[in-house]
């Protein structure tokens, strides 16, 4: 872990980070790089044994972890998930808003509960987090950091759910930066590129193609959990103090390649041409 090595390892100590969605994947990540710089984790999610798992993991870090079932689409369980974190760990000072559905349909064959799933999980769950948290972060001068996507500015096909929902996340986040910052709360959103290993990229490509993919993302790699970690742990710290209101794109340059079989068909030619 990259900020363990650069960054003091008591960055966070005294701090309550709590992340919705934290028990797998980015969110997971993002609570293990808080987690190895001295802070106290927060983590909700729907499913007990994969909060338990990611508990230990946390704690083997040393965290102080507090674990809750709570689906963000539930405001009252969120109210008693944050009740719970206050008690155990303090008030929150960074708010991950992490939780997220995502599976690939065409537009036609979706239907109108599909649509609003992922409406719910995504935009209405960081706006009840936020709403949750609201007293905690105005008591610490806390930040919030929404896990938006790509998909929030570039069209990507069979996406119209998730477009919808993160332009509507990236969009909350300004409008909560414009009327949050006169409590000293920061609001920023950060958008993940392909991140390796993780449930959304097992849902959204193919393995076989991967060699592909991987050719048309700018510094021809996927992205790792550790990678978002650290983009989150940066806009937490005194280091963005005055950075709020913005979309960190966190994606080796990947949503640069709109037409990016354009792009790898173009670079064959030249080559062509150069041989
Ligand atoms: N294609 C089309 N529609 C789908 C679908 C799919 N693959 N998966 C679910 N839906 C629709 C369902 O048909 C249902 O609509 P209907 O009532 O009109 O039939 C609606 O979405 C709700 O489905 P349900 O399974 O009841 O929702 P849920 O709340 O149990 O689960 C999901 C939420 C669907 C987002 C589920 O995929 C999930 O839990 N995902 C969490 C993990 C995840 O997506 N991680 C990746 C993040 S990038």
């Amino acid at each position: 872990m990259l900020v363990t090595r650069y960054l003091a390892n008591d960055l966070f100590a005294g701090k309550t980070v709590f992340v919705t969605g934290g028990s797998s994947g980015i969110n997971l990540g993002v609570a293990k790089n808080f987690a190895a710089l001295g802070a106290s984790v927060g983590i909700c999610g729907r499913t007990q044994e994969k909060l338990d798992s990611a508990a230990t993991e946390l704690r083997a870090l040393g965290a102080t972890v507090c674990a809750v079932v709570a689906d963000v689409r539930d405001f009252g369980a969120l109210e008693v998930a944050f009740a719970k974190s206050r008690a155990e760990l303090g008030p929150v000072d960074v708010l991950v808003c992490g939780a997220a559905g995502n599976f690939l349909v065409p537009a036609e064959k979706l239907s109108p509960n599909g649509f609003k799933t992922v409406i719910d999980i995504d935009l209405l769950g960081a706006f009840n987090a936020s709403r949750a948290a609201f007293e905690q972060l105005k008591e610490t001068h806390g930040a919030i950091i929404y896990i938006s996507a790509g998909m929030a500015y570039m069209p990507y096909a069979f996406q119209v759910h998730v477009g919808a929902a993160k332009a509507g996340i990236d969009m909350l986040m300004r409008n909560l930066a414009l009327e949050w910052g006169r409590y000293g709360i920061r609001t920023n959103s950060i958008v993940p590129g392909p991140i390796e290993g993780t449930e959304g990229m097992k849902r959204l490509w193919s393995p076989e193609r991967q060699e592909e993919f991987i050719d048309a993302i700018p510094l021809r790699r996927m992205g790792t959990v550790d990678d978002i970690g650290q983009s989150a742990v940066f806009l937490a710290s005194p280091l963005a103090s005055y950075i709020s209101g913005c979309v960190l794109v966190c994606d080796g340059g990947q949503n640069l390649s709109g037409s990016a079989l354009f792009n790898i068909g173009a670079e064959q030619m030249l080559r062509a041409h150069e041989g």
